[in-house]
């Protein structure tokens, strides 16, 4: 049977896809006037890519598969270094990105160009990494992990709604992810 946490890597990087598209979207529509820029809307997906897959997918992504297969083979160690730095990555490019919102909304024209510009990178980045998981490491992490292993990683990936962690995630990444729903045009969103 296939692991559990494998099916919930897909589905959390299902999820945090479809944010991304929309980002694209609303992004080029806004770019080429379609739409008027919706600042609180943009804030809201960069708070929602913020909370979860940069502050809770990718921690646990390092810290339980990558570090089991590391533990059992060597031959996924380039494509490892690569998303690790990839996940580290992330936080200064979404830290741009807020700073170039802010300037944007502000007023500054060059921002504006800017900020659409590095929108649309940052999607296309996600996107080709959560790719190179699905598509490289997960085959690696089948081929040589033992039940044990496994048992360890679906029990951190279940984790996800414990409440011992505090908050739940999850739970902040729906009610985030619902509010982009009520914020964005139709066909992202539930405004007409
Ligand atoms: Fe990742
Ligand atoms: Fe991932």
């Amino acid at each position: 049977m296939r692991p559990e946490a494998i099916q919930i890597i897909k589905d959390e990087h299902f999820a945090v896809a479809a944010v991304l598209y929309s980002l694209r979207y609303l992004v080029r529509q806004m770019r080429d006037g379609e739409i008027p820029p919706d600042f609180v809307l943009l804030r809201a997906i960069l708070d929602y890519i913020v909370s979860y897959p940069d502050r809770w997918h990718h921690p646990k992504e390092d810290k339980f598969l990558f570090a089991a297969i590391k533990r059992r083979t060597g031959e996924a160690d380039a494509i490892i270094a690569d998303l690790l730095k990839e996940h580290e990555d992330g936080h200064p490019l979404i830290e741009n990105l807020k700073n170039l919102l802010i300037r944007f909304q502000n007023g500054d024209r060059e921002a504006r160009t800017l900020f659409f510009e590095a929108a649309e990178r940052y999607v296309e980045k996600e996107w080709q990494h959560m790719r190179k998981e699905e598509d490289q490491v997960m085959p690696v992490a089948e081929k040589v992990l033992s039940k044990e292993d496994w048992a360890d990683i679906n029990q951190a990936f279940q984790e996800n709604d414990n409440p011992l962690f505090g908050i739940k995630p999850k739970e902040e990444a729906e009610l985030l992810y619902q509010r982009i729903l009520e914020l964005a045009p139709a066909p992202i969103g539930y405004k007409t």
